[in-house]
């Protein structure tokens, strides 16, 4: 039974149809391990806050980049998406991709959540790091709560033209550019990757040469003087135009980070339309993984001293890789069962069975794969199976704990989504 009432973050919030955080969920709100001293997730952000720190000074020497790391995870949909000129009806809006509180709150999916309130408040260089929440697949790279840096850099004419005084940001025909707030689903196809109407060449070179400069040389610092990288052209809605950071590392190709040159309606909406800004994101797990050999993103939530002493601060640089306590057993149970005469297959929501996985059995779900659909020719019912992985990060489970847990999974998943296992 629903509560007309749930508790996100020290706040009260009335529940509605949209609410689908789970008390799961919930458990790793407020851990901020992010900011404990030597995980390995703090040990980047440092290393990352402190390379912005290093890079850009004022001619006192002075740091200009602010830090914001506790803002709390709590954010509207106007925050989260139409402020950054997300479309209505854009996917990633979805209760099946996000976590709402209500219908006028969720969990940020993104700490770009927070862009528009900062820079109204004043800000011109600042970066965020923070806890962002996502509904997705159960495997060993993915987990609904991670972490992300993003940061944005404005400027004024004056400070981006110092050495051309005669220079301009805007060309004058878009000098106001007084765009409808959301662009129309159709536009977003054909982008122009070379720059925003508003925009002069000039400023738009300039700012991209300075993005990219200051990220390669964060890709170096982190990945050593070495690394290859390629720039590749992306997609997002609130920079145009926007590209990707790869490095190449151990014969892969991995995306590292999103950026680009922020768009000017949004920079108009904070009230500072006559600025130029930069902007990027970067997720914090996948990095981490990566640099220290973390194999499963589970690790991060661990409080076993074998693994968190593995990691520190001032070891970075040096071989600091993870290595593996023991390696415990998996189990695997399947678990079918046939849905409701009036479903099909593609009508069950795969996240919605994941969060259940997770509220019951919590972390020792390693993985939740969808192995088997199934429409019977005479009856017309579907079915589905779930193969269900468990493996405890710090030790071996019985078949007799599994078994438990598992037929409470089975229990709860028949009432939940009133089906019939098989
Ligand atoms: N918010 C984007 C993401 O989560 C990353 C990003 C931030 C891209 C800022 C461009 C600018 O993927």
């Amino acid at each position: 039974p629903m509560c007309d009432t749930i508790s996100v973050c020290n706040r009260n919030y009335p529940t509605d149809s949209w609410t689908n955080i789970t008390p799961n969920i919930l458990s790793y709100q407020g851990r901020n391990i992010y900011m404990k001293k030597n995980h390995p997730l703090s040990i980047l952000r440092q290393q990352i806050v402190n390379y912005f720190y290093k890079t850009f000074v004022n001619p006192k020497g002075n740091a200009i980049f602010s830090v914001f790391d506790n803002l709390a995870p709590v954010v509207t949909p106007e925050q989260n998406f139409d402020q950054l000129l997300i479309p209505k009806d854009h996917p990633s809006r979805s209760k099946s991709d996000c976590y709402y509180v209500n219908e006028k709150h969720l969990l940020r999916a993104h700490t770009t959540a927070h862009q528009v309130d900062l820079l109204k408040s004043g800000l011109d260089n600042y970066l965020i790091v923070g806890d962002v929440y996502r509904r997705d697949e159960i495997n060993a790279t993915h987990f609904p709560v991670f972490h992300q840096i993003d940061a944005v850099r404005t400027l004024h004419r004056d400070k981006l033209f110092k050495n051309n005084p005669e220079l301009e940001i805007f060309e004058t025909n878009f000098k106001t550019s007084p765009t409808s707030f959301l662009p129309i689903k159709s536009s977003l196809k054909c982008i122009d990757q070379t720059k925003q109407p508003c925009h002069t060449m000039e400023a738009v070179k300039l700012m991209e040469h300075e993005l990219k400069t200051v990220l390669v040389r964060l890709a170096q610092t982190l990945f050593g003087k070495d690394i290859e990288y390629r720039w590749v052209d992306s997609y997002f809605p609130f920079t145009q135009p926007s590209w990707e950071l790869e490095v190449y590392w151990k014969g892969e190709w991995l995306e590292l980070l999103g950026s680009g040159i922020m768009r000017n309606e949004i920079l108009e909406a904070a009230g500072i339309g006559n600025t130029i800004g930069w902007a990027f994101g970067v997720g914090l797990e996948r990095l981490a993984m990566v640099l220290f050999e973390i194999p499963d993103i589970r690790l991060f939530w661990s409080n076993d001293s074998g693994f968190l002493n593995q990691f520190k601060e001032e070891d970075f640089g040096k071989h600091m890789k993870y290595k593996p306590i023991s390696i415990y057993p998996q189990c695997a149970n399947d678990l079918s069962f046939w849905l409701p005469d009036n479903m099909g297959v593609d009508d069950f929501v795969g996240n919605d069975f994941n969060d259940v996985v997770r509220d019951v059995a919590g972390d020792i779900v390693e993985q939740v794969s969808l192995i088997d659909k199934f429409k019977h020719p005479k009856t017309g019912k579907s079915s589905l199976c779930f193969r269900i992985v468990y493996r405890h990060m710090e030790k071996t489970l019985t078949q007799n704990e599994v078994n438990e847990i598992h037929s409470k999974i089975t229990t709860t998943v028949e009432k939940r989504f009133n089906v019939k296992i098989r």
